[in-house]
């Protein structure tokens, strides 16, 4: 074979090649090869459903999942409450999250509990509750069985406590702690909790703060497991808002019948 014929050849053999290719491809369903590719929200790699936004189409994930990324910064925001999401794991479910006005901060304007109904959120199994008791009667601070700290809010100095659930077994918070002005309980990941009672400063308690809480989120998660073992892509129905599984040639609400192996 000459130089010429030899090119033409292997050009010929790519063109059958890719040819051959084509009609599986065409006849793959749109949303199918629109959710089949995982997208990236600020550090968060490697995504797919329940989560879609930043450029990802609605119908990849579940409504509620819609992320907001900024810069290196992926929030979320469900049942009105938002959360900085600092990691994801498909596999089962569960992810990081970090009450927003908490991130790196210990003295929140506003002072309130945040309520994880179960809808779309719920702890996971590596979470427990720190308490904060705010605006306490100041006394003697070396009296203190607690961890303290102050905080300087509305140009208000305050002084506050921050009791993790194996101190409160210890030590009864006293009356001391009752007369404080307010409470909030915020999750934080169990392992974390350890390290605080250990050494309890005010550093440590940031640091703890800003690793977030265990929490497993429930966006069809049975359904969209049996569609993912099936060969399909997990969705939602923006029009009949219901969960719908994207196969290579069609659509179906549970799973795909060819799984394409
Ligand atoms: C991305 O996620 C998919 C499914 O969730 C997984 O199979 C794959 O290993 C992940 N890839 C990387 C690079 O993490
Ligand atoms: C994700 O979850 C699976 C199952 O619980 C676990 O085996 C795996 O180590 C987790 N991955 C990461 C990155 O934590
Ligand atoms: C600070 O002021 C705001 C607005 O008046 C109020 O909603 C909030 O509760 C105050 N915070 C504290 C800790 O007193
Ligand atoms: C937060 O919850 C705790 C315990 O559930 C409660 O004692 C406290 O009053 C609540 N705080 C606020 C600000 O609602
Ligand atoms: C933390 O407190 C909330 C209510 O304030 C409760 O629903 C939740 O079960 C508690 N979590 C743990 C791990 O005790
Ligand atoms: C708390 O505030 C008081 C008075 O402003 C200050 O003297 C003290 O150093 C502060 N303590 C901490 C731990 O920030
Ligand atoms: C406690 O944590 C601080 C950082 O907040 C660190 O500097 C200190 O060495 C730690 N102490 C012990 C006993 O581990
Ligand atoms: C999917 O989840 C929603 C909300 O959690 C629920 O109302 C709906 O019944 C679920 N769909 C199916 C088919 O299970």
């Amino acid at each position: 074979m000459t130089l010429f014929q030899g090119t033409f050849f292997s050009f010929f053999v790519i063109t059958i090649i890719t040819l051959s290719q084509i009609p599986t491809s065409c006849a793959d369903d749109e949303h199918y090869l629109k959710c089949s590719s995982p997208f990236q929200c600020a550090n968060l790699k490697n995504l797919s459903y329940p989560f879609w936004g930043f450029g990802r189409t609605p119908y990849c994930g579940h409504p509620a999942f819609n992320l907001q990324c900024t810069g290196e910064v992926a929030t979320l925001t469900l049942m009105s409450e938002t959360y900085r999401v600092l990691e994801v794991n498909d596999s089962d479910h569960r992810f990081k999250l970090v009450r927003t006005d908490y991130w790196n901060n210990i003295c929140p304007t506003i002072l309130r509990n945040i309520t994880v109904d179960g809808t779309f959120l719920d702890y996971g199994s590596d979470t427990q509750n720190l308490t904060f008791y705010y605006d306490c009667p100041s006394f003697p601070q070396s009296d203190s069985v607690f961890p303290w700290f102050n905080c300087s809010v509305n140009g208000t100095q305050m002084i506050n406590y921050f009791v993790t659930e194996s101190m409160l077994e210890s030590s009864e918070p006293g009356e001391i702690m009752g007369a404080c002005k307010s409470r909030v309980v915020v999750p934080i990941l169990e392992s974390e909790a350890k390290l605080l009672e250990k050494n309890s400063t005010v550093e440590n308690l940031k640091a703890v703060l800003d690793n977030g809480f265990d929490a497993e989120w429930d966006a069809n998660n049975s359904l969209c497991d049996k569609c993912q073992h099936s060969g399909g892509y997990c969705g939602y129905n923006p029009s009949s808002s219901e969960f719908v599984c994207y196969c290579r040639d069609e659509s179906s609400p549970s799973t795909c019948k060819n799984s394409g192996e």
